[in-house]
């Protein structure tokens, strides 16, 4: 297992960002969130992330209109939405990492480091959930093409954390609350309880991502005297491509403190 030689946090997570393998990356989050609890990583420091993460040689990523269409029903359907999602789980640890090494010029508490480094040990959870499901059927991460829009939300506001709070936690994550009940839904419907299960946990810890970024998104237009919710939908009418659609789950998104103020009045329809 790699282990890494870094003396500052955000060296640390240009590490994670530098392994390529999907077990390295887990392990290295483990590893670094042990050490920045117990002390031996304390400095924040810093360093240059690279442009993209580096990633496993499978699954070959495609660009979004190049995915094969997807038969949802059927085992492997299930099989290929759990890649998918697994996929997904993937691009936010690297996420979590990412934000915390690239913007480290802001001077921010270390409570947001903390807040990170928990959504990043999350989601290497999250990944392990997932990955044991596509074992357990026969399957694993890089069996089926992934597309590769997810990263292009980073890139995109790479010079911004307004930016990249309001995209990510507050725009995809925050659509997860949103999709993840419905094919819950569908997963018991079908009797596919195991896959269900593990979305159910995974929309649970969703809600304190979305929270963390709601809550430093507000710290931030604080301390740069910018009104939240107007700054925010500006935000996405600059950084995001596609539409914000409703149907909101509004009760998790309030119990994450993003309430409908925000996305209202950007909503689709
Ligand atoms: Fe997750
Ligand atoms: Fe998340």
């Amino acid at each position: 297992m790699p282990n890494h030689s870094a003396t500052s946090l955000s060296q640390a997570a240009c590490s994670v960002l530098l392994e390529p393998s999907v077990e390295g990356k887990i392990s290295l989050t483990q590893e670094i969130a042990e050490q920045w609890s117990n002390g031996s990583i304390a400095d924040i420091g810093s360093a240059l992330p690279p442009n993209r993460p580096a990633r496993p040689a499978r699954p070959e990523l495609l660009p979004p209109r190049d995915m094969p269409k997807r038969n949802a029903r059927g085992d492997k359907g299930r099989i290929a939405l759990i890649h998918a999602i697994a996929h997904i789980e993937l691009n936010a640890i690297d996420l979590a990492w990412d934000i915390i090494a690239r913007f480290t010029a802001y001077d921010l508490p270390r409570n947001f480091y903390a807040d990170w480094i928990g959504v990043a040990v999350d989601e290497a959870r999250h990944f392990g959930l997932l990955a044991n499901y596509l074992s357990y059927h026969g399957a694993a991460y890089g069996d089926f093409p992934a597309h590769d829009g997810l990263w292009e939300a980073a890139e995109d506001t790479y010079h911004d954390l307004l930016a990249r709070l309001a995209i990510v936690p507050m725009v995809l994550e925050a659509r997860g609350l949103d999709t993840t009940p419905p094919t819950i839904t569908k997963l018991r419907d079908v009797g596919d309880n195991h896959a269900a299960d593990i979305l159910a946990t995974i929309a649970d810890e969703e809600i304190a991502h979305v929270a963390a970024g709601v809550r430093w998104f507000n710290y931030i237009c604080e301390q740069q005297e910018k009104e939240p919710t107007e700054t925010y939908q500006a935000l996405f009418k600059k950084h995001f491509k596609g539409q914000l659609k409703p149907p909101f789950a509004t009760a998790a998104r309030e119990q994450a403190g993003f309430s409908a103020d925000y996305y209202q009045p950007i909503a689709a329809g």
